[in-house]
């Protein structure tokens, strides 16, 4: 692995794991990048700036408005020469600033103004990499195409053991690799991913609903787009933000979601259908507000199976669907697949706390209509994401292999 004449940031801020970045930044020299160095004033707390001078040559940046600076507007020069920048150790702090946009010192401002890829390595306590703040501050970094890796387990500064140590240099220079030599494995692909609850009406101000997030669904369009795939989102509500260049068709119930995915299902390469779709609709909801108080019966009509109609219709798409499983989940998965007719299952044990719905990681079972199964561990999930892209085309190529199996079916 070479960095050859690659212009770096490495941004530092205050954390203990700070005097770790001093072996990243000699590893990037050693191999041949060319790093310039940008500390917050915490930082400098733990480490002086004249070790990272030292070993990149630069001046170290810190403060926003350097008289000494040899070009007026430091940060832009910076940002427009960088092809990559690392935050390492990213801590809680600095990720709640990215995550807001905050720009308040050399090295916010920096990575608001970059427009290379932003790898971010964070070093925490344990029960700070578990708030729910971080947790959705990293979940709104990872949507914007920000790589944050995850946090090693073991002993941490404060003497407890958890998860929250920065990743060792190795994984963090592998990570940059990849960050600068992107897999664009699915370009040319048309890949329909639907994502999120629908909400089916009660009465104009009630409805019935599930507890996706979206997470998952926008975690594929994400991952299949930076692969170089045209994608198209078809969601229902979530609180997210739709990955930049997708094609997003908002819904709220299951038949305006049926209507969205049989309109653009045409011409999809491949479907992932991770929306978790209420299965029954309100079959005469009230036109106006009901009265609380009283008893209330509803009459439940069954949804419409999208993810079978458009099986049924052979369009030659790989059709991957997810099942969302409280117990015996292998069996339930396995008949769910030869029920649905189609290519792949992704289930996840939603009755565990931590994965599946409207949480940061996932842990699946990839089972797949020629009999194979594969475990996932528990990841985060946009990596999970990555690894269903993965399994399909590994998939998709096998059974093209296997002319009596062909996906177009
Ligand atoms: O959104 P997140 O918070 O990130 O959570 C992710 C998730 C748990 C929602 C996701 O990983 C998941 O499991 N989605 C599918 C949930 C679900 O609806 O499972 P199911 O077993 O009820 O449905 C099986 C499949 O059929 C799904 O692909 C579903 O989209 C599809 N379906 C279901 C009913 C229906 N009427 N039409 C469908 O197309």
């Amino acid at each position: 692995m070479a960095l050859d004449g690659k212009e770096l940031i490495l941004g530092v801020t205050g954390s203990i794991a700070a005097y770790k970045a001093v072996y990243l930044l000699r590893e990037l020299v050693r191999l041949g990048a060319r790093v310039t160095v940008c500390m917050t004033e915490h930082a400098r707390e733990f480490v002086g700036p004249l070790t990272f001078r030292t070993l990149s040559g630069r001046p170290v940046l810190i403060n926003l408005f350097d008289p000494q600076s040899p070009e007026a507007v430091e940060h832009v020069a910076l940002a427009e020469r960088a092809q990559a920048m690392i935050v390492a150790p990213a801590t809680a702090n600095v990720l709640a600033k990215a995550a807001y946009g905050l720009a308040d010192d050399f090295l916010t401002t920096v990575l608001l103004a970059v427009r290379c890829p932003v790898l971010m390595a964070p070093a925490m306590d344990g029960g700070m990499w578990e708030h729910p703040a971080v947790a959705a501050n990293v979940a709104t970094l990872r949507q914007r195409g920000v790589t944050v890796l995850e946090p090693d387990t073991g002993e941490l500064a404060s003497g407890l053991s958890g998860r929250g140590r920065l990743p060792e240099v190795d994984a963090i220079v592998e990570a940059l690799f990849t960050a600068l030599n992107p897999v664009r494995d699915l370009r040319g692909e048309r890949v329909l991913v639907t994502a999120g609850p629908t909400r089916e009406p009660i009465d104009p101000v009630r409805y019935i609903a599930n507890r996706s997030s979206g997470k998952m669904g926008y975690g594929l369009a994400s991952a299949a787009l930076r692969r170089g795939a045209q994608v198209t989102l078809i969601s229902g509500p979530t609180m997210l933000t739709p990955p930049p260049g997708a094609v997003f068709v908002p819904v709220q119930t299951a038949e305006e979601m049926r209507e969205a995915v049989l309109q653009h299902v045409a011409g999809a390469s491949i479907v992932v259908k991770a929306a978790a779709v209420v299965d029954w609709h309100v079959k005469h909801p009230a036109a106006t507000k009901l009265k609380g108080k009283q008893e209330l019966t509803l009459e439940l009509t069954p949804n419409p199976d999208i993810l079978a109609e458009i099986a049924g219709r052979r369009t030659g798409a790989f059709i991957v669907g997810f099942a969302a499983e409280t117990h015996e989940i292998a069996a339930n998965a396995r008949a769910k697949l030869a029920s649905k007719g189609i290519e792949l299952l992704v289930a996840n044990d939603v009755s565990q706390a931590g994965i599946g719905f409207d949480a940061d990681e996932n842990e699946v079972l990839l089972i797949d209509r020629w009999g194979g199964e594969r475990a996932l561990p528990r990841m985060a999930k946009a990596a999970v994401a990555d690894a269903i892209l993965t399994h399909i085309l590994a998939l998709r190529s096998a059974a093209a292999a296997r002319p009596a199996d062909r996906v177009s079916r």
